[in-house]
């Protein structure tokens, strides 16, 4: 499977940062054809600057689970895809934690972001008590369960295994913890999804450069959900790299 690094920008860069980021990204991916071939690159920016991404595919950090209406501040799936998105992540643990978002919500938003042609990038992801616990796998597989709507196809629905205690700290999940866990998760995936082979199940947490190839090797990982190395077209790039040089 063609693997997709998946850059999610949270709430950084302004506009000028945000445009010398991309066109850095896009020269990069533009002088490497084989780059092109092996990976699919994607880049989700705070919805403002949704519209000045160009030359690589885009996608939002949310969306609404409502089509239109009285809704202050909230911004609808199709809005996303006129400003050129073609994705859009759900259900990110910093949303499900600051924001109280429960799986219900995140299944809810998803069957938006479909039914508005996106593709949904569903994360999930245990916390560190509750792998300290042994339950990780009940936590997740609730998820999953949880968080998936009946429209999701293998061709409309990404799943990213981000565990907690990963995000941001520069932790990264050893590669066994990280093999088990996305087998665990293709094997749920049978059964909510059809071809449910075809779905790809992204890394998130702390990847970078340094530790990018020993991840994107392991089965049933098929691309990473990036944070803090996205900021960089330098890192973001050497992903991309790591992820077909194996
Ligand atoms: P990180 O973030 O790469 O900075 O750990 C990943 C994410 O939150 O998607």
């Amino acid at each position: 499977m063609k693997k997709l690094i998946a850059g999610n920008w949270k709430m950084n860069t302004d506009l000028s940062q945000g445009s010398e980021l991309i066109s850095s990204i896009t020269d990069k991916i533009q002088a490497n054809k084989e780059l092109q071939d092996n990976c699919d690159f994607l880049v989700c920016p705070p919805f403002v600057y949704l519209s000045s991404i160009k030359g690589v595919a885009s996608g939002a950090q949310d969306c609404s689970s409502h089509k239109s209406g009285a809704y202050t501040g909230e911004i609808s799936a199709s809005m996303i895809k006129d400003c050129g998105g073609s994705y859009v992540i759900l259900g990110h643990s910093e949303r499900r934690s600051y924001h109280g978002e429960s799986s219900a919500v995140v299944s809810d938003k998803a069957k938006a972001a479909h039914e508005a042609g996106l593709i949904a990038i569903i994360c999930v992801g245990e916390s560190e008590n509750q792998r300290d616990q042994g339950q990780e796998q009940t936590v997740v597989g609730g998820q999953l369960l949880g968080s998936i709507p009946d429209t999701a196809t293998a061709q409309n629905t990404v799943i990213a295994y981000e565990p907690v205690w990963a995000i941001g700290t520069g932790k990264t999940a050893s590669p066994k913890d990280v093999a088990d866990m996305h087998s665990f998760i293709r094997s749920k995936l049978n059964g909510l999804i059809e071809g449910s082979e075809k779905v790809r199940i992204l890394y998130g947490g702390s990847m970078k450069p340094e530790n990018a190839g020993e991840l994107l090797a392991i089965p049933n990982v098929d691309g990473g959900l990036i944070g803090g190395a996205s900021l960089n077209a330098d890192a973001f790039i050497e992903i991309g790299l790591a992820a077909w040089a194996n």
